[in-house]
């Protein structure tokens, strides 16, 4: 099996696919064979080659009319990328309980929708994987990231147990631990801060590699997980962080 060709024939949907890190896996997936579907509540950004579906991770009703509207086009279902998420600053005194709410509505039972939605699909396939989008937030103790932290260290502890539960029906899980990552997301951040430029240099020194990983780097470890060509790979944490969390 080739390595640059080794989706063909698998399906595969991104969550958060329209943006980022979400849409350069999508992109990749593609290039590398698959049918690939974007499940995203914004649409706007999405390439005319690739196929969106409008829902809500927050949104029960929505997930479960997309997810089938997906196995349907697609046939199936054999990869799932659980990337849509959204950030929060702050320390435990500064988010009060509907921000709580709020982010881990999307970040963690937006997740847990999506997949539940998913399972009857993956259970079928030969070739099942889980990739989640995590963050280096989840292990590092970053100041000022408190929910954010927290709503990731769940993805984190997700993917142990998700990974557990489901190995012996065939389906791997995995994630994936970016450092900061050069997207539009950041993008909206460095532009809102009052020095935008001392600040992408502090985010740049943070990390070891000297720089912000790019949602492309962060695509292609999504990808060697979810390849199957990692078949005995799950449970996993993969760090794409420019050393941030090892060194
Ligand atoms: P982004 O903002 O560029 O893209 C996120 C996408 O998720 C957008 O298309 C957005 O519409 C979608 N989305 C957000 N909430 C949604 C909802 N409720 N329902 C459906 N879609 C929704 O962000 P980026 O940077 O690509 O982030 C993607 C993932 O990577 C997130 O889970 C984030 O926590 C994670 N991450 C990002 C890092 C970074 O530095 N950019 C670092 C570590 C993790």
């Amino acid at each position: 099996m080739s390595t640059h060709q080794e989706f063909t024939g698998l399906r595969a949907l991104v969550t958060g696919g329209a943006s980022g890190i979400g849409l350069a896996t999508a992109r990749l997936l593609a290039a590398r064979g698959a049918a690939v579907a974007v499940l995203d509540r914004d649409l706007t950004g999405l390439p005319d080659e690739l196929a969106g579906h409008t829902a809500d991770v927050t949104d029960d009703a929505s997930v479960v009319r997309a997810v089938e509207a997906v196995g349907v086009a697609l046939g199936g279902l054999d990869i799932l990328v659980n990337n849509a998420g959204i950030g929060a600053a702050g320390t435990v005194a500064d988010n009060d309980d509907a921000e709580w709410h709020r982010v881990l509505d999307v970040n963690v039972l937006g997740l847990v929708r999506v997949t539940r939605a998913c399972l009857p699909y993956l259970r079928a396939s030969a070739h099942a994987a889980i990739v989640n989008t995590c963050s280096i937030a989840a292990t590092a103790g970053l100041p000022q990231r408190a929910l954010y932290s927290a709503s990731k260290g769940a993805v984190q502890a997700l993917t142990l147990a998700m990974a557990a539960d489901h190995v012996r029906e065939g389906i791997r899980v995995n994630c994936v631990n970016p450092g900061t990552a050069d997207t539009p997301w950041v993008g909206r951040l460095l532009s809102a801060a009052a020095d935008p430029d001392g600040e992408r240099a502090a985010l740049n020194a943070r990390q070891p590699l000297g720089r912000l990983v790019s949602a492309e780097e962060v695509a292609y470890a999504i990808c060697t997980l979810a390849s199957p060509l990692a078949s005995a790979t799950t449970g996993a944490a993969l760090a794409v962080d420019g050393g941030m969390q090892g060194l």
